[in-house]
């Protein structure tokens, strides 16, 4: 009996060794130290031996269990060890890559053009004040010299809002009025950024919400060539390397004489295509000198002072500066547009 442990034990140390992960080592405790496995196999001959060997016998085979089972133990932790140790091999975190950045916000397009005109301005001395979108009908048009019923309204689908006298402002414009009441008898030197809304069909061309640079000079001695002066060095910056423009006559009940500006075709420098409608000359901006009954109707004697004032679409500025062809993208919030810019 005493040998069969002998052999037993070095068998079971043997298959042991070989044992090379933690299911192999329960299939090894099962079949040495399992109720049916090798040991209890060779304690079932105890009860064949001499009643005096038995002790011994008992004895050794116990020494043997408990050596099988320190080395199963042993064995055991050592397996664990290396699972554990290979789990983190595998599923390590390298400290050294670079991080996902986090994706920053960036300024629409509309807000950097904005930006970029007050700056521009800015250098030129005039400063941004802000006038209310929801206004009256007075300030929106019958100060500025449109009296009701007068045919110039056409030239702005209004949303009228269901309280009498009160609309949303179609243009700019009224901050001229609410600038020189709140000024006068100061000079003024200004621009009056923000939205205006307009009744309109939504299409490429247009939309019903869009924004609006007022421009607005009172003083003594102000000129025509001051006004075109500023426009110029205006399109210069804003539109690099423009050489070409033009000043065409047109009508606008508070400038007179009033005219609109237009540059030389950003996108095919003159010589014609879809954005210029085959002309070569796109209009930014309409301005003139502010009419008498203005600068009145603001506080300042005609006859001393006199004033220029322009207006502009922010969005068509952009669109020309771009080559953006459809107005609608302004307010889509399509990621894939704003994206382009900043
Ligand atoms: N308010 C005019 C418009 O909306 C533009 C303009 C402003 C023209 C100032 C002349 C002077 O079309």
């Amino acid at each position: 009996m005493q040998e069969q442990l002998k052999s037993m034990e070095a068998e079971a140390l043997a298959a042991l060794e070989a044992v090379e992960s933690l299911d192999a080592l329960e299939e090894w405790r099962t079949t040495y130290l399992g109720r049916r496995g090798r040991l209890s196999q060779v304690l079932r001959g105890l009860g064949a031996l001499p009643v005096e060997e038995r002790p011994a016998a008992g004895q050794a085979a116990n020494e043997v269990k408990a050596r099988l089972d320190a080395a199963y133990e042993a064995r055991r932790a050592a397996l664990e060890r290396g699972a554990k140790e290979q789990a983190f091999r595998a599923e390590r975190v390298d400290v050294t890559l670079p991080g996902r950045p986090p994706s920053l916000g960036r300024l629409h397009i509309a807000t950097q053009t904005l930006r970029e005109i007050y700056a521009i301005f800015g250098q030129m001395g005039f400063e941004v004040y802000e006038a209310p979108e929801v206004e009256s009908d007075e300030l929106n048009f019958q100060a500025l010299n449109i009296p009701p019923h007068h045919p110039a309204r056409d030239m702005w689908s209004t949303f009228y809002t269901d309280r009498e006298g009160v609309v949303l402002r179609t243009h700019t414009s009224p901050g001229q009025m609410r600038l020189m009441r709140e000024r006068c008898p100061a000079g003024i030197r200004a621009i009056v950024p923000g939205k205006v809304y307009r009744y309109e069909q939504v299409s490429a061309r247009y939309e019903f919400q869009l924004h609006q640079v007022e421009g607005l000079a009172v003083g003594r001695n102000i000129h025509m060539s001051d006004l075109k002066g500023v426009l110029v060095a205006f399109a210069q910056q804003m539109f690099q390397g423009t050489r070409r423009w033009r000043f065409r006559g047109s009508y606008f009940p508070f400038t007179e004489p009033s005219f609109e500006m237009d540059i030389a075709c950003v996108l095919c420098g003159g010589g014609g295509c879809r954005v210029c409608k085959y002309s070569g000359w796109v209009e930014i901006l309409g301005a003139g000198m502010v009419h008498p009954v203005v600068l009145q109707n603001g506080g300042y004697d005609p006859a001393a002072y006199s004033g220029f004032a322009f207006g502009m679409g922010s969005e068509r500025i952009t669109m020309l500066k771009y080559g953006i062809d459809d107005i609608r993208l302004f307010f889509g919030n399509d990621p894939r547009f704003l994206a382009q810019f900043g």
